[in-house]
């Protein structure tokens, strides 16, 4: 079973959205693999996702209000078999966080939506389109599940 972790900044749009797809989607390949997200940041700790981003990932069927932000920790590294991060300056972040020695794979969440045109999800608190970032995380989610099913 893999376990996947996915971070952006404030864990309350992009990467709990991810995790909500990822499951959806891995579940429905039969794909076995255990899901969380995580913020750089530490604003939104114990908060719900931004209501914004609830409403438009439930049109497409992911439920992401029981989701809780919380930060990420240098034990992510040791309970994760993939980290996936939303944009290059989370990539960073967690490259300085790594601790030595430590050898989890660590990426671009869209280096698994390779023709996608961009190697960020757009943070839509800021940029307010919450469909761009969606269409994204979704078709990199489906890339996600078929290299998993693939690698087994
Ligand atoms: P996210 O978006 O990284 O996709 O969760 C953000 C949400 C909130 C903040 C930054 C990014 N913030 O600074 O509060």
């Amino acid at each position: 079973m893999k376990r996947v972790l996915f971070v952006c900044l404030g864990n309350i749009c992009r990467s709990p959205a991810a995790e909500a797809v990822f499951a959806a989607k891995a579940s429905a390949a039969g794909l076995a693999a255990s899901v969380d997200s995580a913020g750089t940041g530490g604003w939104h700790i114990g908060g719900p996702p931004y209501p914004p981003m609830i409403a438009a990932a439930a049109a497409r069927g992911y439920d992401l209000a029981p989701l809780r932000a919380r930060q990420v920790r240098r034990a992510d590294f040791d309970d994760f078999d993939l980290i996936l991060a939303m944009d290059r300056a989370t990539l960073a972040e967690l490259s300085a966080l790594r601790p030595g020695g430590n050898a989890t794979p660590l990426h671009l969440m869209l280096e698994n939506a390779p023709g996608c045109g961009t190697d960020e999800v757009p943070d839509p608190y800021y940029t307010r389109d919450f469909d761009r970032a969606l269409d994204l995380i979704e078709l990199a989610a489906d890339g996600l599940v078929a290299s998993l099913t693939r690698s087994g």
